[in-house]
């Protein structure tokens, strides 16, 4: 017998170019490396673990997404000494505590004295959990599956990275008193590491790999132009020429991609409309954010330099 079922419904990320094109509509410029990696990812149904330096746009990878994919966006952000009442659930202490004294209470008053204390099982129910970011996401209420984003995982330890390793196996989370609960449209996952340690081999085979370079120049403006459409075209291309070639020097940490918007936002903000030597170390605070690397940049007249370098290569037909 014919089934005469509606027809899918189309997802906005059927190709690679779709995911391109997708991300550029909310203001994300992927090249066609990470587009690939991002069709991969949620073809082959694989966490999408994105490693490079701060900057280069790896969060915002999980930000744009859940918002192409209309669908619920959550974070997990890693730090040193995170742990399983953090990440995954807690019980709510405080409430399990009123809710004993108040059954005691009940039971006192209604002369009912056979027993002084609540049933322990009735604390361990789900009105009593705090759910963390990873038993939310896993929860199997969710009708369509929201992007979990694993932030900086290389900041966490390695027995969180074990217990991460798991959960992503199975999308399932066992609590004692309550069972295992497995999701039912598991997480699209996005992790990311800016290396500050290296992530362990089995988790990394569990997961599809990028690294996002630092943004070739065209790249770069193409980022640029959508983030801060306000500012005028040249003052943009200097700009991004300038971060560029900055980023060739030996820094102590060179800018992302934060940077050079943040940068630009505020020569835009100060009124300017080219890029200069003064209006380059007014907003310099922008862009270096080290004392070190400030010092680099304008004494010897490293500024100076690069600006009329980016000037004259830019004022060339
Ligand atoms: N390819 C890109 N397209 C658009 N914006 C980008 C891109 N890469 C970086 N950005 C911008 O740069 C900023 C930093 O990105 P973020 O994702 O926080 O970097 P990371 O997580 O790698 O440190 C964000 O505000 C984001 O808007
Ligand atoms: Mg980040």
């Amino acid at each position: 017998m014919e089934n005469h079922l509606p027809p899918p419904v189309p997802s906005p990320l059927e190709s690679i170019d779709d995911v391109i094109a997708t991300l550029a509509a909310y203001q994300y410029i992927a090249d066609r490396g990470l587009a690939t990696a991002i069709y991969l990812a949620l073809r082959r149904h694989k966490p999408l673990l994105l490693e490079g330096e701060p900057g280069v746009g790896k969060t915002e990878v999980a930000r744009v997404l859940a918002r192409a994919l209309d669908t619920r966006l959550i974070r997990l952000q890693c730090y040193e000494g995170i742990d399983q009442a953090t990440a995954v659930y807690d019980w709510n202490y405080a409430r399990q505590l009123l809710y004993i004294r108040a059954t005691e209470r009940a039971r006192e008053s209604t002369g009912d004295g056979r027993e002084g204390t609540a049933h322990v099982g009735d604390v361990f129910g789900p009105e009593f959990l705090i759910r963390r970011p990873l038993l939310d996401a896993l929860d199997a209420a969710h009708e369509r599956a929201p992007v979990l984003l694993i932030d900086e995982l290389d900041r966490s330890d390695a027995e969180f990275e074990a217990y991460l390793l798991e959960l992503l196996s199975d999308y399932a989370i066992t609590i004692p008193e309550l069972g295992t609960l497995r999701a039912e449209c598991p997480p699209i996952v996005v992790l990311t590491s800016n290396r500050t340690r290296d992530i362990h081999d089995a988790l990394r085979r569990r997961c599809f790999y990028y690294w996002i370079e630092y943004p070739t120049l065209e790249k770069e403006y193409a980022i640029v132009r959508a983030r801060v459409p306000e500012a005028r075209e040249v003052l943009a291309r200097q700009v991004v020429a300038f971060v560029q070639a900055l980023r060739g020097e030996d820094l102590y940490k060179a800018p992302g991609v934060a940077e050079t918007l943040d940068w630009l936002g505020a020569l835009v903000t100060l009124g300017h409309i080219e890029l200069t030597e003064a209006g380059a170390r007014d907003a310099l605070g922008a862009l270096l954010k080290y004392q070190d690397d400030l010092q680099k940049a304008t004494s010897g007249n490293l500024l100076g330099k690069l600006v009329e370098k980016v000037r004259t290569t830019l004022s060339q037909p």
